[in-house]
């Protein structure tokens, strides 16, 4: 089975081919930073119109570089939401054209599906595991229990991991795309890192929040005044040093409540953006391996967004006899756990 994968729900427009033996025949991200660095973050319609300008030729060189025409796949995917609708509409439109055109079945995935079944085409890890999920519109802890089955323990009740990695950088005047950067100018720390809070620490419940602690970033910087490279490295470390260190925080906890619902719990996953991070990932895996379980982290280029992951989403949607009919509606937001109590504030069911 190979199915043709089709990502622009944000500021990556990507194509790939996958196959179902877990073979990426092609894996295509053209990236969007130029359009958007002037603005220091990403404009929805700039975005839009990026991705309608490269979609097609991008599908064109992933069937190229395949060496495969669309005779020979099996079903289409693409990114259905949630994410920046100009964007995901380009995207669920390509791919119903091209699935309409070949004869083929369409398959709508959820961007967040994608991130958190890449383990599975990159380990073959199986389920039930728990899915640390860390990009730049989420965090969220998910018990990941099977194909369309996600138990939410926990989400981030102000910025997403990501985002608050965006904010800092801003701050710092280190630019955009945040954590990148501030990973960049926290290896050149020197002195003791700037000492900031841990958000939510200690407590009981397993949601995240990072507002406070762009705060606190806040108002160091305002207390330094000018910043020099120095003093910017010691911030820049500091602020990563307490995200990590509550995202672990976190995690640690996630993983005893989740080892009580299920026993049999495989590993620990991290997916997402922000896993890129070398500290997080480092520490994460020194978290699972005190628990006993195994550590699964995708490279580096299967983290931040792309499209071997909905073509991997869409396939194993689709084995189990799945598909979206072509009428299916883009989707600006679609949480992976559709049937739980909403979260709202403080993780208050309502
Ligand atoms: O998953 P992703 O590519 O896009 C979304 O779906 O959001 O994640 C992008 C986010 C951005 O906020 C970016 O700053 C963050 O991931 N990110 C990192 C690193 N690389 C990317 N955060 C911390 N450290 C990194 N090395
Ligand atoms: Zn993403």
């Amino acid at each position: 089975m190979i199915v043709l994968g089709i990502e622009s729900s944000c500021d990556e427009t990507a194509a790939a081919l996958v196959t179902e033996d877990r073979r990426i025949l092609a894996d295509l991200v053209a990236a969007q930073l130029e359009d958007h660095r002037p603005y220091g973050g990403v404009v929805p319609e700039v975005a839009a119109r990026a991705h309608l300008d490269r979609l097609d030729k991008l599908v064109g060189q992933a069937m190229r570089e395949a060496g495969i025409g669309f005779g020979e796949i099996d079903a289409v995917a693409a990114t259905g939401g949630p994410g920046l609708i100009g964007g995901v509409i380009v995207g669920v439109m390509t791919g119903k054209a091209i699935a309409l055109v070949h004869g083929k079945p369409f398959v709508a995935v959820n961007h967040l599906e994608g991130h958190a079944l890449t383990a599975r085409l990159t380990d073959d890890t199986p389920f039930p595991y728990l899915l640390l999920l860390v990009s730049g519109g989420h965090c969220q802890l998910l018990v990941v229990e099977g194909v369309g089955r996600y138990r939410r323990l926990g989400s981030t009740i102000d910025d997403a991991a990501g985002e608050a990695f965006d904010k800092a950088a801003k701050l710092l005047g280190l630019g955009y795309p945040g954590g990148p950067m501030i990973e960049r100018a926290a290896r050149a720390a020197t002195s003791p890192v700037m000492d900031l809070p841990r958000p939510m620490k200690g407590r009981a419940e397993l949601n995240f929040s990072f507002s406070g602690l762009k705060t606190a970033l806040r108002h160091k910087v305002e207390e330094l005044g000018v910043l020099d490279d120095v003093k910017r490295a010691n911030l820049a470390a500091g602020f990563q040093m307490a995200v990590v260190e509550s995202l672990i925080d976190r995690t640690r906890r996630a993983i005893a409540a989740a080892r009580e619902s299920h026993p049999a719990l495989s590993a620990l996953v991290v997916a997402g953006g922000v896993a890129a991070n070398t500290a997080l990932r480092l520490e994460l895996e020194n978290c699972a391996r005190h628990a006993g379980l195994d550590f699964v982290a995708p490279p580096l280029r299967l983290c931040t967004d792309n499209a071997a992951m909905i073509a991997w989403a869409g396939l194993e949607r689709f084995r189990l006899g799945e598909q979206s009919p072509l009428d299916f509606a883009p989707r600006p937001r679609w949480p992976l756990d559709e049937d739980a109590p909403r979260l709202i504030g403080a993780g208050v069911k309502a």
